[in-house]
C-alpha cells in the first residue's frame, strides 16, 4: 500500500461521530417498526456494521451484490445483481445502506428492484454523496457527507479491491 498517494478526507472520529447522528436519527423515525437493513456489497458493508451497532431498534440485516464497475474509476449504467437478498421482503419496512452514491445507477436499479417487491417502504441511506456526478435521480432519504467529485477509498470502499481496510476515508491521488 503506497501511503504518498492517500490524502485523508474524512478521518475514523468524524466518521465515527456523524455515524452515531444518522443512527439516533433513524432510530427516531424507526421506532417501534421492526426494519430490514440492506447493505450492498461489498463496500457498504462497513457502514452497516458500524450503523446498526449504535441503534436499539429490533432489526434484521441482509446483503445484496451489484456491479458496475470493471476494475476502474467509472461506473457504467448496466448494473448487474451478483448476489441476491436471502430473505423476501413483501410488506417489510426496508432501509438500503449504500457507501457512496455517485452517477445514481447501482442505487436506482436496487432501489427499483426492491420496491418492485412490494416492501411495505423503501429509504436510502449513503454515508457519502458526489452530487456533482449523479446522471440519474435517486431521493436519498439519510446522508452521512456530501464529498467533491474526487475518486475515494476506505472504509470500505476500493480501488481494484484494494484498501477497503482503511479505517478512514481518502483521496486517491493520481500518479
Ligand atoms: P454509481 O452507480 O455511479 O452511483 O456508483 C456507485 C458505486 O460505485 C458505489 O457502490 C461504489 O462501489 C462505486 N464508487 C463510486 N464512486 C466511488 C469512489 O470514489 N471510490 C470507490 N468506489 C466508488
Ligand atoms: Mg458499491
Amino acid at each position: 500500500m503506497k501511503k504518498e498517494n492517500l490524502e485523508v478526507l474524512i478521518s475514523a472520529k468524524d466518521l465515527k461521530k456523524r455515524i452515531k447522528e444518522l443512527a439516533d436519527e433513524i432510530s427516531t423515525d424507526y421506532k417501534g417498526k421492526k426494519p430490514v437493513f440492506v447493505s450492498i456489497l461489498k463496500g457498504a458493508s462497513f457502514f452497516l456494521a458500524d450503523l446498526v451497532r449504535e441503534m436499539k431498534l429490533d432489526l434484521t440485516l441482509d446483503y445484496i451484490a451489484a456491479s458496475s464497475y470493471g476494475e476502474g474509476t467509472e461506473s457504467s449504467g448496466n448494473v448487474r445483481i451478483l448476489k441476491d437478498l436471502s430473505a423476501p421482503i413483501d410488506g417489510k419496512d426496508v432501509i438500503i445502506v449504500e457507501d457512496i452514491i455517485d452517477r445514481g445507477y447501482t442505487l436506482k436499479a436496487i432501489r427499483d428492484l426492491l420496491n418492485a417487491r412490494k416492501a411495505n417502504s423503501v429509504k436510502v441511506c449513503v454515508l457519502l454523496d458526489k452530487p456533482d456526478r449523479r446522471k440519474v435521480d435517486v431521493a436519498v432519504d439519510y446522508r452521512g457527507f456530501t464529498i467533491p467529485d474526487r475518486f475515494i477509498v476506505g472504509y470500505g470502499m476500493d480501488y481494484a479491491e484494494r484498501y477497503r481496510n482503511l479505517p478512514y476515508i481518502a483521496v486517491l491521488k493520481e500518479k
